[in-house]
């Protein structure tokens, strides 16, 4: 295993066994709150959130807090870069401080300047194009579920964003298929397309984009839908008018198996991307999900630092 990477930008620098290995790390660490506990003792790391959040927020403040560091979270409008300092200069200081920076933002690029001008390890909280800690956390959850194998049929529906874009990227590296139900009109990107069918065709996962909604989710374990407008995206009614077909619903549903499980990394919009019928049944795994995201970031955060 390559124990050289630092940072955690994107799940394209992460190999199968290395991802692997953080989701059976999350499995431990779910069962005994207290493993690792004074990992971080002593050690400070930074949020630089430039976007709202409440889930990666959260739990990175409580996950660091419950490896035993301290957790300094950072509004990025109220620093100096907001009046001009450079990313560059802000790394190489923020550096002498602190141990550790989750940064959720906008361009990719920040987060990468922010890993090659500074020393510390640097984690991808969001940006517009990648969403890896979500994805690591689904990972473990459809683990906990006891499907993730070759065997698994997962279906995303609506946006083509960046956590499906982060989710191509972990079942192409794993070597499982995924198929995405999507318009025409909003697919993924041909850079990302090009960079998981080249993945996928040396892990042997399949990937199959669909745009009718109906086959798509046709006999699914697993249904996985977003909002339809991510943050910092202007508002499109056309946009939502043609995603509106892909609303995971109890018709959708139908189409799938039986005891289909519902994922939505949330926040979700309620009767747009998904139906409160289908958030607040029995098929819904969101807040498991959810809670998730605290047991593989601390799994995250102990590859990292030990
Ligand atoms: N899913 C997710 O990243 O949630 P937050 O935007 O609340 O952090």
């Amino acid at each position: 295993m390559d124990k050289k990477k630092k940072d955690f930008l994107t799940l394209r620098d992460y190999s199968k066994e290395e991802i692997e290995y953080m989701i059976n790390l999350s499995s431990k660490i779910k069962k005994d709150r207290n493993l690792y506990c004074d990992l971080l003792s002593k050690k400070s790391i930074a949020l630089l959130f430039n976007k709202q959040s409440t889930r990666t927020r959260l739990s990175f403040e409580a996950g660091i807090t419950q490896l035993g560091g301290n957790c300094i979270y950072l509004d990025a409008d109220s620093l100096q870069i907001k009046r001009g300092e450079t990313l560059e200069d802000s790394a190489r200081v923020f550096s002498r401080y602190l141990d550790g920076l989750v940064i959720r933002t906008f361009e990719q690029k920040t987060v990468e300047i922010f890993a090659e001008n500074g020393t510390i390890p640097v984690i991808n909280g969001l940006t517009d194009t990648y969403h890896p800690c979500q994805i690591l956390s689904d990972l473990f959850t459809i683990s906990e579920l006891g499907l993730l194998d070759k065997s698994l049929r997962l279906t995303y529906v609506g946006d083509c964003n960046n956590v499906l874009n982060s989710l191509l990227i972990g079942f192409a590296k794993l070597g499982i298929d995924i198929t995405v139900g999507c318009s025409q009109k909003y697919e993924p990107s041909k850079e990302i397309l090009e960079y998981v069918y080249n993945q996928a065709e040396k892990s042997g996962s399949h990937i199959k984009l669909v745009h009718d909604p109906s086959v798509a989710v046709s006999g699914a374990d697993i249904i996985y839908t977003d909002v339809w407008v991510s943050m910092g995206e202007k508002d499109s009614e056309e946009k939502i008018a043609e995603l509106s077909k892909f609303q995971v619903n109890e018709k959708l549903l139908s189409f799938a198996k039986p005891d289909v499980k519902i994922m939505h990394c949330l926040p979700a919009h309620r009767e747009s991307e998904i139906t409160s019928a289908v958030i607040d049944s029995k098929n819904s795994i969101v807040w498991q999900q959810a809670e998730n995201r605290l047991h593989a970031q601390k799994a995250l955060l102990v590859y990292l630092y030990s």
